[in-house]
C-alpha cells in the first residue's frame, strides 16, 4: 500500500481504476480488503480510493483520543495529497460516521454519499457506555474480546464470518479501543441528512445483526430522494455478501 503523512499519522491507502473519485471506508474494525469483491466491478468508472482509517490495517494511530472530525481531516489531507478537490465516499458503518463528519466539515468536497450497513444517528447513553466497557476488556485481554463478540454477528455467511474474525485478530488493541471511544463519542448528523444536495445511496442487508435496516429507513424518511436498496437476507457486510448488487447501488454515484 502507498502512505500519506497526515496529522501525526501514517494514512495507508490503496488506489484502482479511473473515472469519477470514489472514496471506500471501511467499517469497525477491519481495514481496505473488505471491498476486495467491488473494485474490479468499480474501477472502470471509478476512480477507487481505499484508506486504511487511522490505526487500522497499515495506517498508525494515536495513544490520545480524537475524534469522528480529525478522521475526516485524515481524509481531507488524503484527497489533497491525491490532487483532489472532491470526491464521492461510500462509508461502510463505522467508515459512514466518518463520511457524515466529513460532510460536516467539508460539505464541498463531497460530490455524493453512500452509507453501507450504516446510520447517521448517534449512540444512545446505553450503547456509548457499553463501548467504553468493551474498551476496557480489549484493553485487558486483547482484541479476540472483540472477534469473538463481533465476528458471527457480521454475516450469515461463514466464509464472510471467518475472513472478518482474521481480519479482526490482525487490527491493535490502541486502534480499537481508540476506535470505540470516537464511536462513542460522535455526534448525532441525522440533520446533515436533510441538508445534504448531492445524490445519497443507502445499502443495508435486511438481516444486520449490528445496525438494524430501520435506521436505513429512517434515513429515507428525512431524504426521500435518498436510493434505499435494500438487500434481502444480507447481514452487515453487503460488500461482501452481495457485491455485485452493491456496486450497481454505488454506480448510482458516478
Ligand atoms: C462497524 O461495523 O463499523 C461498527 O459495528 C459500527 C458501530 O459499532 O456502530
Amino acid at each position: 500500500m502507498k502512505k500519506i503523512a497526515v496529522n501525526n499519522i501514517e494514512l495507508a491507502y490503496e488506489r484502482h481504476g479511473r473515472g469519477t473519485p470514489l472514496v471506500l471506508l471501511h467499517g469497525f474494525p477491519l481495514d481496505h480488503s473488505i471491498w476486495a469483491d467491488v473494485v474490479p466491478l468499480l474501477e472502470n468508472d471509478f476512480d477507487l480510493i481505499l484508506p486504511d482509517l487511522r490505526g487500522f490495517g497499515q495506517s498508525t494511530t494515536v495513544s490520545s483520543p480524537y475524534s469522528m472530525s480529525e478522521m475526516a481531516a485524515d481524509l481531507a489531507g488524503l484527497l489533497d495529497a491525491l490532487g483532489l478537490e472532491k470526491a464521492a465516499i461510500a462509508g461502510h458503518s463505522m467508515g459512514g460516521y466518518v463520511a457524515l463528519a466529513f460532510a460536516k466539515a467539508f460539505p464541498d468536497r463531497i460530490s455524493g454519499l453512500a452509507l453501507v450497513g450504516s446510520q447517521a444517528a448517534g449512540d444512545t447513553p446505553e450503547r456509548k457506555e457499553g463501548r467504553y466497557k468493551t474498551a476496557s476488556e480489549v484493553d485487558a485481554k486483547g482484541v479476540q474480546v472483540i472477534a469473538d463478540g463481533m465476528a458471527d454477528k457480521l454475516s450469515v455467511k461463514q466464509p464472510v464470518r471467518d475472513f472478518v474474525r482474521s481480519l479482526i485478530l490482525q487490527q491493535s488493541t490502541l486502534a480499537v479501543t481508540g476506535a470505540l471511544k470516537t464511536m462513542a463519542e460522535r455526534e448525532d448528523l441525522s440533520p446533515l441528512i436533510t441538508s445534504f444536495t448531492g445524490p445519497i445511496v443507502l445499502i443495508h442487508g435486511s438481516v444486520d445483526d449490528l445496525i438494524p435496516v430501520e435506521r436505513a429507513q429512517e434515513i429515507k424518511s428525512l431524504k426521500p430522494g435518498a436510493h434505499l436498496i435494500e438487500l434481502s437476507g444480507a447481514g452487515h457486510m453487503p460488500m461482501m455478501e452481495e457485491p455485485s448488487e452493491t456496486a450497481a447501488a454505488l454506480k448510482i454515484l458516478k
